[in-house]
């Protein structure tokens, strides 16, 4: 049983293997040097210090080679990605050929709708969360005008219950018996951007597989915080984001799946660049377009090293620590964090997010009634980043490649005294 003592706080951090991982990262500090309580991996993941040395490489090779830095540089440009494949694919669980690194979110949204939203004039419609976050809303609102179709008419939500915050995979299945025939996909988050509730996307692939509807995943939350296992879980694919818990830098590069059963399909509809042509004549210039197999077929441009260098930077630490041990800490630390937000003697904060572990990744998303920005303007005085979201919740990621128990506990007792 947890104890709600610094004392104890810091005898979990001596005990806890991954605690040396902090030291790896580049803390925030305050003007007085002392270490910002970070709790927003969940927007932006703080940088590993062997980042800069990554892309330094690059720039050096850059300086050194100019253009035959695609092949002469210690890290050949042209390959560069696939060595981003193997570690990526581990950390979602899929097979390296499902995985690509490339572009960002919502632009692979896009080009995955391009393939896997082929509506009829009776199948058209898209399901998603009603708290989905507003860029896949405005992506699939795009995509249902694009194809000639009724936005209203062909956005389905799946809602929470009256009086709840979480969903319920019981209504997903409702929805989807009742209207399946008129559904062509579902775009569900895979852990909700609001409340941290990781949803069970195995099932979800079963049920929208029943309707023979297509079923896409955003992992924006999910990578690098709980351990999906693509592959199994049979969704047609998927996309996320590296500048979350991948650690990888504002705006970095995305990474997308698409399952293995559709990895040698060349009649699926897609949209066509030189990168995912066929990558052993692409040099030979006016041939006829032949596309790569698995996730390199989704390619269109040839990408930006600098960027992919610092997600190479932060995966080689993925690879590692290994996501059962993050994991591990994870369900530990949030765990702790839960149960010392649960002493707080006021009936004025809810935790939202779901109280089984396999539920959520490590975030907990707490409700302050009657709060409002002041609350987090004042945890940010206090150096404690915290993330707002309207109209009462504080988003707080502990993460377990950088978080301490101490941070947890410190951060805690402040928000104690503030409420
Ligand atoms: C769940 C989710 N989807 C989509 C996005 C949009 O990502 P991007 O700006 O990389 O397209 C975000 C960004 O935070 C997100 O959290």
């Amino acid at each position: 049983m947890y104890k709600p003592t610094l004392d104890y706080a810091q005898q979990l951090d001596k005990e806890d293997n991954l605690a040396h991982l902090r030291a790896q990262f580049h803390i925030p500090k305050d003007a007085e040097g002392n270490d910002w309580l970070y709790f927003t991996g969940n927007s932006l993941g703080l940088q590993p210090k062997q980042t800069q040395e990554y892309i330094q490489q690059e720039l050096d090779d850059w300086a050194k080679y100019g253009v035959e830095g695609h092949f002469e540089a210690r890290n050949p440009w042209m390959p560069y990605h696939e060595f981003l494949t193997n570690s990526m694919a581990k950390i979602v669980g899929a097979k390296p050929l499902e995985v690509v690194v490339m572009n960002t979110l919502t632009t692979n949204l896009h080009l995955l709708m391009v393939s896997f939203y082929q509506p009829t004039k009776t199948k058209y419609k898209i399901v998603i969360e009603s708290d989905a976050f507003p860029s896949d809303r405005y992506a699939v609102q795009s995509q249902l005008k694009f194809h000639g179709f009724d936005i209203d008419e062909g956005l389905i939500e799946w809602k929470p219950r009256e009086g709840e915050e979480l969903l319920r995979i019981e209504d997903l299945e409702k929805i989807v018996d009742e209207q399946g025939d008129e559904i062509a996909l579902l775009l569900i988050g895979g852990v909700n951007y609001y409340t941290g509730q990781y949803l069970g996307i195995k099932r979800i692939a079963e049920i929208g597989h029943a309707k023979n509807c297509m079923v896409g995943i955003d992992l924006a939350h999910g990578a690098g915080n709980i351990s999906p296992e693509l592959h199994n879980s049979g969704v047609d694919f998927a996309a996320w984001c590296t500048y979350k818990y991948l650690n990888s830098g504002p705006g970095s590069l995305g990474g997308l799946f698409v399952h293995e059963k559709h990895a040698h399909n060349k009649d699926l509809p897609r949209f066509a660049g030189w990168w995912n042509h066929n990558k052993e004549t692409r040099f030979n210039m006016r041939q006829p377009f032949d596309v790569m197999a698995g996730g390199e077929g989704w390619q269109l441009s040839n990408p930006p090293i600098l960027s992919m260098a610092a997600i190479r930077a932060s995966l080689d630490m993925f690879e590692e620590v290994g996501m059962e041990a993050l994991r591990a800490k994870s369900e530990k630390l949030t765990g702790y964090f839960e149960y010392l937000i649960n002493q707080i003697d006021t009936a004025s904060i809810k935790i939202i997010t779901p109280s089984n572990p396999k539920e959520r990744g490590c975030q907990l998303s707490i409700q302050v009634k009657d709060a409002d920005k002041s609350l987090h303007k004042k945890l940010t005085e206090n150096n404690i980043i915290t993330d707002w979201r309207e109209p009462d919740v504080i988003r707080c990621a502990p993460v377990p490649m950088y978080n301490s128990f101490e941070d947890v506990f410190r951060m805690v007792e402040t928000l104690k005294t503030l409420l």
